[in-house]
């Protein structure tokens, strides 16, 4: 049975498009809009939203800020770093502002559904229009429409448990890549991380909506396809009794065609064996794994409430690489929460140096406000941060080097997806980033690419 009540009605996004049509009819001149994305991939995905809204408003998208008529900011909370640069580039906006006061500039995202950010932005950001929080993207239409007829600030960072929208416009901006969000939200409640918080609980969207746009992508001729969420292992845990990620993948690789099926992200605790079985079993499901272990210390996974040892973790990974022996994984890891000792941070060392991690995301720890760890009164030092980071940042980059170098001589499956200055550029089925010379009629398609040179962070190679 499912649990409907998390889903907004079609009456509710019908209203929507009415005001998108509203709004097209007052933009009578040709108008033009901006959209720039702080973030992860979720932003990317929910920009491309409002990008298929702006659109439908009758906007056309531009990548300059001097030619946009309305600027949109969608913004990320996860660090002060990101929101820093948030407010840096808002900053630079009210000179625009100046010259064209017809211009409309808004903030959403994470960022602004903390209430302290929302209060700062009305009172020392006076050129911006209007904010709108992560749960009321989907009054886009009705936000903007009242921005344009009331002329005064509006704001909306409604907080809520979640819901889910379907049937609003987006805007695909690669020919052959895309992301499909298959839940929304987290429950885990790390004790860093804001995320819970700004996103609200998960909720994941129904498998037939999933697979339904999955389909309509490669109908037409999308290669690669990544199912995204905060937590994706989690996937159908709210709606179904019996039907699980590695479910919707078994569907969605059953599917006709040649394509790649990517996911992000998964948390080690709930990444189950019947995943990775479900991975080495499959023929289009990528075998790059993004496992995020955050620190190399059970102390101090303790304290982040992650939920999973060190030997846990390792034990999954053992189990990935025995079961699927080209696989590739990644991970992110944070230096400096509270109470991190110099024992607590070798470990990590240790972790990074003793497994073959492809790439890694390495994060100093950033304080958040309203999360648990905010108020731990162990804080490590900036300056014992900054020096740990350093060498974190070293020691993964002298495994990179000897990671890569195994590759040389391997063929590897490659989706080629960009072309630059007469050099291909793209993908392996498990991750791996490779370089080649050009050759006619490759974009788009998979290849069998033989690697002949090996850098830090990339492969070169040849197309057979
Ligand atoms: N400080 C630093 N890094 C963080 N992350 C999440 N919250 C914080 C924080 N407060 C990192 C985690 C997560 C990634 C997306 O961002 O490593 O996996
Ligand atoms: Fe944040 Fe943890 Fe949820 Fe990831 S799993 S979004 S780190 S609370």
């Amino acid at each position: 049975m499912i649990k409907d009540n998390k889903f907004i009605s079609k009456d509710f996004i019908d209203s929507q498009y009415a005001y998108m049509e509203k709004i097209k009819a007052l933009n009578s001149e040709k108008k033009y809009a901006l959209v720039e994305t702080f973030g992860c991939q979720q932003n990317v995905a929910d920009s491309q939203i409002i990008q298929g809204m702006l659109i439908e408003m009758g906007y056309q998208i531009v990548s300059e800020r001097e030619k946009a008529d309305i600027i949109i900011f969608n913004t990320c909370a996860v660090r002060e770093n990101a929101e820093n640069r948030v407010f840096g580039n808002l900053g630079a906006l009210k000179k625009l502002k100046e010259n064209n006061p017809n211009l409309l500039i808004g903030v959403c995202g994470c960022m602004v559904q903390q209430e302290h950010i929302t209060e700062e932005i009305k009172n020392k950001f006076r050129h911006v229009d209007f904010v709108f929080g992560t749960h009321a993207l989907y009054s886009f239409p009705k936000i903007l429409y009242d921005v344009m007829i009331k002329q005064e600030f509006i704001y909306d960072i409604t907080d809520s448990e979640g819901k889910i929208a379907e049937g609003l416009p987006v805007l695909r901006e690669n020919d052959i890549r895309a992301y499909v969000s298959i839940m929304y939200g987290c429950n885990n409640f790390c004790t860093y991380c804001i995320v819970p918080y700004v996103r609200g609980r998960e909720r994941s969207r129904k498998k037939e909506d999933v697979i339904k746009e999955v389909k309509e992508l490669l109908e037409n001729g999308v290669k690669e396809i990544t199912l995204l969420g905060q937590n994706v292992n989690s996937y159908g845990k709210d709606l179904y009794d019996d039907y699980k990620f590695a479910d919707l993948l078994k569907e969605i690789d059953g599917l006709d065609g040649e394509f790649l099926i990517k996911f992000m992200t998964s948390h080690p605790k709930d990444c189950s064996k019947e995943l990775v079985d479900t991975i080495a079993s499959s023929e289009h499901i990528s075998h790059h794994i993004h496992l995020p272990f955050q620190s190399g210390s059970d102390s101090i996974l303790k304290a982040m409430n992650r939920k999973y040892t060190i030997k846990e973790y390792t034990n999954l990974i053992d189990y990935v690489k025995l079961k699927i022996p080209d696989s590739v994984i990644t991970s992110d890891i944070i230096v400096g929460f509270p109470g991190e000792s110099d024992e607590d941070f070798e470990k990590t060392i240790e972790l990074v140096e003793n497994y073959d991690f492809d790439t890694l995301f390495m994060f100093v720890y950033s304080k958040r406000k309203g999360t648990p760890a905010e108020k731990m009164d162990n804080q490590v030092p900036k300056d014992i941060k900054d020096k740990r980071i350093q060498k974190l940042v070293e020691t993964h980059h002298k495994c990179s080097e000897r990671i890569n170098k195994r590759s040389v001589g391997k063929i590897l499956k490659v989706l080629v997806e960009e072309e630059n200055d007469g050099v291909l550029i793209g993908r392996s089925t498990n991750g791996k980033l490779v370089t080649m010379p050009y050759k006619e009629g490759c974009l788009g398609g998979f290849f069998d690419v033989e690697i002949t040179n090996s850098k830090m962070f990339s492969l070169e190679g040849s197309i057979i």
